[in-house]
């Protein structure tokens, strides 16, 4: 993805989706304090109180080429983010052409289509970059996650069972991949 993209949500608010920058640091991390104060962060590896992640590693990621780092901004804020990154791009029996996908909702603005877009944009970046293969890990428990990967052609492949331990329970982790084929 090379320019911001004008983008309409469900409910008419128009937001801007672009490529992440190293000058985004802060906001993102004011994104981040508040998305894992919602109730999405429970799908996800960040927690409320975590650590601030460590400023120089975070735009190394975003700037890096092997990874797409994107965020979406109402305004002066970020409300939502996702990443592609390429697994062991330097390895010569990988060569990065499986690549990892997260991403992250602020939940006001969930169910908006949003997530849906990140998917498209990760897609087209995948094929623009030599990728073969995407996948995910979701929990088994992360309808709304599980239905979007569905949806976007993701199929389940595997499942880590009792992977995470969450408010008394134990919860499998699917992963779900989508072969890129020309
Ligand atoms: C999962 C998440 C990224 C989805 O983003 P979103 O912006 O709400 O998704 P969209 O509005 O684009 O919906 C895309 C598809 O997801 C599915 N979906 C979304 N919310 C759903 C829900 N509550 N129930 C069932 N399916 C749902 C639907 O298939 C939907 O397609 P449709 O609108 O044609 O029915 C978002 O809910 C989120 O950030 N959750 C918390 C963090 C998380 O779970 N991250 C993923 C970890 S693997």
């Amino acid at each position: 993805m090379n320019r911001a993209i004008k983008f309409k949500l469900k409910n008419g608010k128009v937001v801007v989706i672009r490529r992440t920058r190293g000058t985004d640091y802060e906001d993102i991390m004011k994104f981040l304090e508040k998305f894992t104060r919602g109730s999405g962060a429970i799908q996800t590896f960040q927690y409320a109180g975590q650590p601030k992640k460590d400023k120089e590693q975070s735009i190394k990621l975003y700037e890096d080429p092997n990874n797409l780092f994107i965020s979406v901004w109402d305004g002066k804020n970020v409300v939502g983010t996702c990443s592609i990154t390429k697994k062991r791009p330097k390895h010569p029996y990988c060569m990065g052409t499986t690549a990892d996908i997260g991403m992250t909702v602020l939940d006001k603005y969930t169910h908006n289509g949003i997530g849906s877009k990140f998917f498209d944009i990760c897609e087209k970046w995948a094929r623009a970059n030599g990728v073969h293969k995407m996948q995910a890990g979701v929990r088994h428990n992360n309808i709304p996650s599980i239905a979007n990967c569905i949806k976007h052609g993701f199929i389940i492949t595997g499942i880590e069972y009792d992977e995470v331990f969450i408010n008394g329970k134990w919860l499998h982790h699917y992963m779900v991949e989508k072969i890129l084929e020309n």
